[in-house]
């Protein structure tokens, strides 16, 4: 990376490229004979084509192809009967509104645009529903066991508790969203080569995608995607859209470049499903939960199904005997969803967060109380000592922080003017993740560092993170450090997905650097040389330009035998205006229990960005269908409400900053999730305290509020 300049060493390395333009993301790079490809999309939500009238469109100027299920461009693997994804172009079959049926390619965007509208498609439509509710209501409708059933003790416990509750608990469906629009650049080469620039979390998964899919050997697939403009979770997957501009390429023989529309980002890459929960909890009047019980309804597709861990939180975040929980998924006519910042854990946490504010209210005990209270000493799910859990700690801090003292318990006491006041706590929890991955890190006679992995980078400052581990092992400045990425034929990585990335890709840095330095060290003993001379010395005594080390890295035996997480708590203060209904946060502490902090900055980031997550979470996102026509009718940023600066108040991020060595060598854990997860819980909470209404559907709308 170029035109690093780094004011000191927590400075992120691609921060001046990316505020100066230099950053360069997918659907800038220039090909030779570059095309472009626009998607013509379905107008029905489920039936069949009847027929497609391409013929117009063919003889459009600048046009070069037209392709659909009519022509079927190779895919040898669509050729096979089975396997549970959509096949692009290989069925007459549509599954939901806006699904992809043909695609056209011509030589400017705007051809192919005006070309694609000329496309004429007749169909037979079936009966459909895009509606959840609907489907779980009805007998007939189909539902899928989402998780296997989980219980600890006694069923439904809650029920013969001192104290109960049962409510039910609705998210809508959130799209990602991210600035940068989906697509893909594919240039199929002779001999079956392929080059593609995509936006990606994970180029390793879209080489093996695109292998697959094509039958070519996964060494014939280059995979460049350095930059990316945010994901949020929908580029772990590679969609039809991108299958589609590689059989373009392939049948046109050019490089097509296919950017999707904001409205065409609600309909072809995922979203967080909708979802239908319902919380029981039981305590004695002392607080003592006895019991808890989730169950859980998420939207899924009719042609691939989803999961995510909605109710995983129940199982062990609070010390409780009495367990159950069930999540089913329920097929409809939608666009199949994908995992989305805090995936599952974020839907459950609006849940189950709300619920015991809910339960603490009815004890007239404080929440936080409440909470520690039921402070686990062990992961009972799984019956084994967390690795690291600093909970306790956390509540302390951020309550000073946020100024807990000032809360009073009755809802609706603290008034000013037209404003009421109230504050909520909520908690966070992710899987501390760590998988497989290998760097290479090569030691330079110049005094430069270069390390090198097949992972992304969709924001959180994956290469400043590496440097700084690298920077603290190695002694050299974090300028002096390049950390490549993005790119398929480096050394092998996992996606970046799971907040798993500085975890699994720092630990194979860290091993690399160790390496690098018995290394060195080696090297200065056989010339005598002291051994803690400099590399550059070293290197160049030896008459060696560069000593090279690849490493592969993954978690020891210590996974088996704890319980390993990363842990959040938000606080929040709001204000809600009496007349209107308007929510504003008016104050954030976020406090994060996730090892050792490496990259104090980018941490910081992941923090904030989660919190402003949080507030469209809690107050504005929502995607709305009009079920009457299984079509979204807010597609747009618009009526799609993402917070903006004026939304979002100062932001205090408290880190514990404890190692949990048990995790990985750095003692980090991940936190791109846990900024987020359980955030909205604490708005509502905090709307409750402030007005007494509890709202239990999001977002938190004022018209929910009068
Ligand atoms: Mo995240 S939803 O694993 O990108």
């Amino acid at each position: 990376m170029e035109n690093r300049i780094l004011k000191d060493e927590n400075d992120r390395v691609d921060g001046f490229l990316k505020v100066t333009g230099g950053a360069k993301y997918f659907a800038e790079y220039e090909l030779p004979g570059l095309t472009y490809g626009v998607l013509v999309t379905s107008t029905i939500t489920k039936g069949k084509i009847t027929s497609l009238d391409t013929k117009a469109a063919e003889k459009a100027p600048g046009v070069i192809a037209v392709l659909s299920h009519l022509n079927k461009p190779s895919a040898p693997a669509y050729e096979q009967e089975g396997g549970s994804q959509m096949k692009i172009f290989y069925t007459d079959k549509i599954f939901y509104n806006g699904q992809p049926i043909a695609i056209v390619v011509a030589n400017t965007f705007e051809r192919a645009t005006y070309a694609a509208s000329l496309v004429k498609t007749s169909y037979a439509k079936e009966d459909f529903n895009t509606n959840l509710d609907k489907a779980i209501k009805d007998p007939k409708a189909k539902k899928l066991q989402g998780q296997p059933d989980y219980k600890r003790g006694v069923e439904n416990a809650y029920k013969t508790a001192e104290i109960k509750i049962e409510q039910q608990y609705i998210l809508p469906i959130e799209t990602h969203n991210p600035m940068e629009l989906h697509g893909i650049i594919a240039d199929w080469r002779p001999a079956n080569k392929v080059t593609v620039y995509a936006k990606t979390q994970g180029v390793k998964a879209t080489q093996g995608t695109i292998a697959n899919v094509f039958k070519i050997p996964i060494e014939n697939i280059q995979v460049n995607s350095e930059f990316v403009g945010g994901g949020f979770g929908m580029g772990l997957k590679t969609w039809p859209l991108e299958i589609a501009t590689v059989m373009a390429s392939k049948h046109v023989g050019k490089p097509v470049k296919l950017v999707i529309t904001r409205m065409q980002m609600f309909t072809m890459v995922g979203n967080r499903p909708t979802a239908i929960q319902k919380v029981g909890l039981g305590a004695t009047k002392d607080g003592k939960l006895t019991g808890i019980t989730h169950t859980a309804f998420g939207e899924s597709a009719t042609y691939e199904n989803f999961t995510e861990g909605v109710v995983n939180m129940a199982k062990f975040m609070y010390q409780c005997d009495n367990v159950n929980t069930s999540y089913t998924i329920v097929p409809v006519d939608l666009g199949v969803p994908i995992w989305m910042r805090g995936p599952g854990e974020a839907t459950g946490a609006f849940a189950l967060e709300s619920a015991i504010d809910e339960m603490a209210h009815e004890l007239d005990m404080d929440p936080l109380d409440f909470r520690i209270k039921n402070d686990p000493e062990m992961d009972q799910q799984k019956n084994k000592p967390f690795s690291s859990k600093n909970i306790k700690e956390a509540y302390k801090l951020g309550a000073a922080k946020i100024g807990w003292s000032e809360r009073k318990n009755k809802p609706g006491s603290l008034v000013e003017g037209p404003w009421q006041t109230g504050y909520g706590v909520s908690v966070g929890v992710f899987n501390a993740n760590r998988g497989k991955a290998s760097v290479k890190g090569t030691l330079k006679a110049d005094g430069t560092l270069l390390l090198q992995s097949a992972t992304s980078d969709i924001g959180p400052g994956t290469g400043t993170g590496m440097g700084l581990i690298a920077s603290k092992l190695l002694n050299i400045p974090t300028n002096k450090i390049t950390f490549e990425l993005g790119d398929s034929s480096l050394p092998p990585a996992p996606s970046q997905g799971g907040s798993a990335t500085l975890s699994t890709i720092g630990s194979a840095v860290n091993d690399v650097c160790l390496a690098l330095k018995s290394t060195i060290a080696e090297l200065a003993a056989n010339s005598n040389m002291d051994a803690t001379s400099n590399f550059v010395d070293v290197l160049k005594k030896n008459k060696l330009p560069s000593v090279e080390i690849t490493k592969e890295s993954q978690s020891g035996k210590e996974r088996d035998n704890y319980s390993m997480y990363s842990f959040s708590i938000h606080f929040v203060q709001v204000k809600v205006h009496k007349l209107t209904g308007v929510v504003k946060v008016s104050k954030i502490v976020s406090v994060g229990d996730s090892g050792k902090i490496v990259s104090p900055k980018t941490a910081r980031s992941q923090m904030v960005g989660g919190a402003v997550g949080g507030i469209g979470m809690a107050l504005t996102e929502e995607a709305i269908l009009d079920h009457r026509y299984g079509r979204y009718i807010n597609n747009n940023f618009a009526d799609y409400h993402v917070p903006v600066n004026a939304d979002v108040p100062e932001i205090d991020v408290i880190f514990i900053d404890k190692p949990d060595f048990l995790v990985n060598p750095m003692g980090a854990k991940g936190m791109g999730e846990i900024a987020l997860i359980g955030f909205s819980a604490a708005v509502a909470n905090a709307v409750f305290n402030a007005t007494g209404k509890r709202i239990r559907t999001l977002p938190i709308t004022p018209d929910k509020i009068l």
